[in-house]
This record gives structure tokens, C-alpha cells and sequence, in this order.
């Protein structure tokens, strides 16, 4: 088998890629070795800023986006009973929209392959070769069977724990990588959210954040250390827990039966640079950022409006320049988002350094309420950079 664009990993990073070489005229195979329905229904974050809200859009992916999803102007910033609203959309022009991650996958799937393109699902032993030539090559297996697939170049979308980064030999790629000593607990639950935008807490127990999926679905995370066991957090102390971070005086958080629960490393982590010869990497299998600025989903689909651009000119005029320049592009952003995102998580969290650094954090949370430039900063940091070349 032969194709033009070889994808490993159907995450918004590889969908959002093949749907966008598809517009192009230039062909792909995504490899994904989770089934369909996995991959519909895994639970991740779901805040969209408005440079993924419009490039789906432009996709014409956007119609169940634009009827469920919430469009938010802001956010609010809650310390010692004391709520701070970040008026995003005034300060900036720009909105962010709560919609799911599997929800973007759902349509994403379903679009690429109403209009023709290829994903093979629940495949195995996928493997890269050849990428320092100009003829790469995928294999993997389909139900035992051995395939082959030879390709001009292979995008790895195959997130932090995929195959493409990790077959790179030993020393080509500089990691930078942070584990913080502590993880998010997420729940999903059956409770109409008792907020209009999201509330991130600080707290002296540490961070909490109210968010939401729909009028009658909240989702809620909570700092907890990092080797926490799941099963010590029943769900009534769940909600005792919630109740005293988010407090406020006269309002409570909306409890209701929880129907998922998680826990989440926070790990910060960049690989440089995003490529080796014919092997180009986007999304989480380049770069992970702590989920405080909300910015996962959205540097993966950055990635790959940048990849796309720079392959569609290659095909279309033979020329690399943009292809050179991929990787440097895209960090660009990269790095913006991994700064931002984790000024947000030290600003919030109990980060185990002793009441100084509580004090500092205070100080700086009630400099945002007090300086309108801090207030700019953090929201058009939130709210995205509009996209250029690549600010
Ligand atoms: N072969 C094929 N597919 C693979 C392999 C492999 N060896 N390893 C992983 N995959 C698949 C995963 O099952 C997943 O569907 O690659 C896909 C990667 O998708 P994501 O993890 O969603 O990564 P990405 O598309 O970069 O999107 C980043 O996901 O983790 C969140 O917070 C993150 O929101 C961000 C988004
Ligand atoms: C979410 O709704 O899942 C969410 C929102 C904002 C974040 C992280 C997660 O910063």
C-alpha cells in the first residue's frame, strides 16, 4: 500500500491533520491502534480556544460544536471565598468554547470518513522505518495480518506514549520534561453547574476547578498528591472536599451522582525539535503541558494546521521551505503555552514549598485583580494568540 502522508495516532492531532490534507487533494492513512469506539468515548478536557472553535469551522466540522457547545467570556479566579471575574472576551475580542475532546474526535471521525478518507482502527505492532530517507515506511498488523505502508512522509500523532518519538535512536531529540509531586482528580457528574463560566480555585488544601459539559453535567478537578489511590476518595468525600475549596459565601457547588473518575498526572514535557528527516511529530507525542491553561487539545490542533500548510506546499510546488521551518513554528507556540500553562498551575496549586511561596502566590492573584495589564495578559494567553506565522 502507498499513500501520500502516512498518520500515526487518530487524536485531534492526526484527524485534524487528515482532514485538512484531505481539503488539500492530498492523500493519507491514519493508523490508530485503539478501536473506534475507544477513542469516541476516551474522557479528556474539552476547552476550545477560538483558533480551534474557527478552524473546525473552516473544516466544516463545526455544526454540532455550534449548537452544544458553551461559548464562555470569561473565567473566574476564586481565592479565600474571594472571586475575581477575567473578562476574556473583553480584554481580547476572543472567546473559548467548552465542547469535550471525544466530542471533537466524534466529528472529526465521522467527517473524514464521510468524505472518503482511510483510518484503520484497532491495529498492532505498529512500527516506522526509513523516516532519514525519502521513503518512509509504516508496518503494522490488521487483525494478525502483516501490512505495509509506503509513504512520502509520516506525521506522529500518537501522543506522549506513542511509538514515533520513542524509534528516534538515543540523542537526536533534547527532552524537557517536569513531573509535578502532585495530580488532578477529575469527575464527571449528573449536576446542573452552579457557575456560568469556570471557577479555578486556590485554596490552602490546593487547587480545585468547576467546570462544566452541559446545563445538567458538571466536571470538577481537584489538586491531589501524586501517588494518590483513587479508591481513598469515595464519593461523598469528593464532594466535602469540592465544597471547601470552591467555597463562597451563600453558594454551593451542585452535587449529583458521579459517572467518572480519574486521576491525572501533571507533567510538563517539549521535545526539540519536532521532526527527523521524514518523521514530523505534532501534538502530545511532542509536547505536554500541564491541563491549568487549558491547552492541550489546542496545541495539538495548531500542530497540525502548520504541518498541513507546509506538506500541501511541498506537494503542491515541490518546495521544503515550510517543512524546514515546521518545527521551529510550531515551538514557538509550544513554548508560549508551556509558560503560560505552567504560571497558571504555580499560581494555584499548593506546590509543597511552604507558606513564602502561598504568600507570593496571593500577592500575585490579587495583582491581577488590581492591574488591568496583569488581568490582559493572563486572558489573551488563555484565550489564544490569534494564528500567524505562528503568532
Ligand atoms: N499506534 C497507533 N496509534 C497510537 C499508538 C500507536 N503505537 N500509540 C498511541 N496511539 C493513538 C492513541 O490511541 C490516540 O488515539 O494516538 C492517538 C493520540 O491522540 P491523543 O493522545 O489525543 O493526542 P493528540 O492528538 O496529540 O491530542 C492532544 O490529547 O491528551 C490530550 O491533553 C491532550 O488535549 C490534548 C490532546
Ligand atoms: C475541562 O473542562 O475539562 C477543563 C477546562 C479547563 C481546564 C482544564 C480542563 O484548564
Amino acid at each position: 500500500m502507498r499513500t501520500q502522508v502516512g498518520i500515526v495516532g487518530a487524536g485531534p492531532a492526526g484527524l485534524t491533520l487528515a482532514l485538512l490534507l484531505a481539503r488539500a487533494g492530498i492523500e493519507s492513512i491514519v493508523l490508530e491502534d485503539q478501536t473506534r469506539e475507544y477513542v469516541e468515548h476516551r474522557v479528556r478536557a474539552g476547552l476550545l480556544e477560538q483558533n480551534t472553535v474557527d478552524l473546525m469551522h473552516e473544516l466544516g466540522v463545526g455544526q454540532r460544536l455550534a449548537q452544544e457547545g458553551l461559548q464562555h467570556d470569561g473565567i473566574y479566579l476564586r481565592r479565600r471565598g474571594r472571586t475575581l471575574h477575567i473578562p476574556i472576551t473583553e480584554l481580547t475580542g476572543r472567546h473559548v468554547t467548552i465542547y469535550a475532546q471525544q466530542e471533537v474526535v466524534k466529528d472529526m471521525v465521522a467527517a473524514l470518513l464521510e468524505r472518503g478518507g482511510t483510518i484503520e482502527f484497532d491495529v498492532t505492532d505498529v512500527a516506522i522505518h526509513d523516516f532519514d530517507s525519502d521513503h518512509p515506511r509504516i508496518t503494522y498488523a490488521v487483525n494478525g495480518a502483516r501490512q505495509e505502508l509506503a509513504c512520502d512522509f509520516i506525521a506522529g500523532c500518537d501522543g506522549f506514549h506513542g511509538v514515533c518519538r520513542s524509534s528516534v535512536g538515543d540523542g537526536y531529540f533534547t527532552a524537557h520534561e517536569y513531573t509535578y509531586p502532585f495530580a488532578w482528580l477529575g469527575i464527571l457528574a449528573e449536576a446542573p453547574p452552579a457557575t456560568d463560566e469556570l471557577i479555578y480555585a486556590w485554596h490552602e488544601h490546593g487547587f480545585a476547578l468547576y467546570s462544566m459539559r452541559s446545563g445538567t453535567i458538571s466536571r470538577l478537578y481537584f489538586q491531589v498528591p501524586a501517588d494518590e489511590d483513587i479508591v481513598r476518595w469515595p464519593d461523598e468525600r469528593i464532594w466535602e472536599e469540592l465544597q471547601v475549596r470552591l467555597a463562597s459565601e451563600g453558594w454551593r457547588v451542585n452535587e449529583g451522582p458521579i459517572f467518572e473518575k480519574g486521576i491525572t498526572p501533571m507533567r510538563t514535557f517539549v521535545c526539540e525539535p519536532m521532526r527527523c528527516g521524514s518523521l514530523f511529530l505534532a501534538g502530545d507525542a511532542a509536547h505536554i503541558v500541564p491541563p491549568t491553561g487549558a491547552k492541550g487539545l489546542n496545541l495539538a490542533v495548531n500542530d497540525a494546521r502548520l504541518l498541513a500548510a507546509a506538506l500541501s506546499e511541498c506537494f503542491q510546488d515541490g518546495s521544503r521551505s515550510r517543512l524546514e521551518r515546521y518545527s521551529d513554528t510550531a515551538l514557538r507556540r509550544v513554548w508560549r503555552a508551556q509558560d503560560f500553562s505552567n504560571f497558571m498551575t504555580q499560581l494555584l496549586h499548593d506546590l509543597g514549598r511552604g507558606p513564602f511561596d502561598r504568600k507570593l502566590q496571593l500577592s500575585r492573584l490579587e495583582y491581577v485583580e488590581r492591574s488591568q495589564a496583569a488581568a490582559t495578559s493572563l486572558a489573551e494567553n488563555y484565550a489564544g494568540l490569534p494564528p500567524g506565522e505562528d503568532f
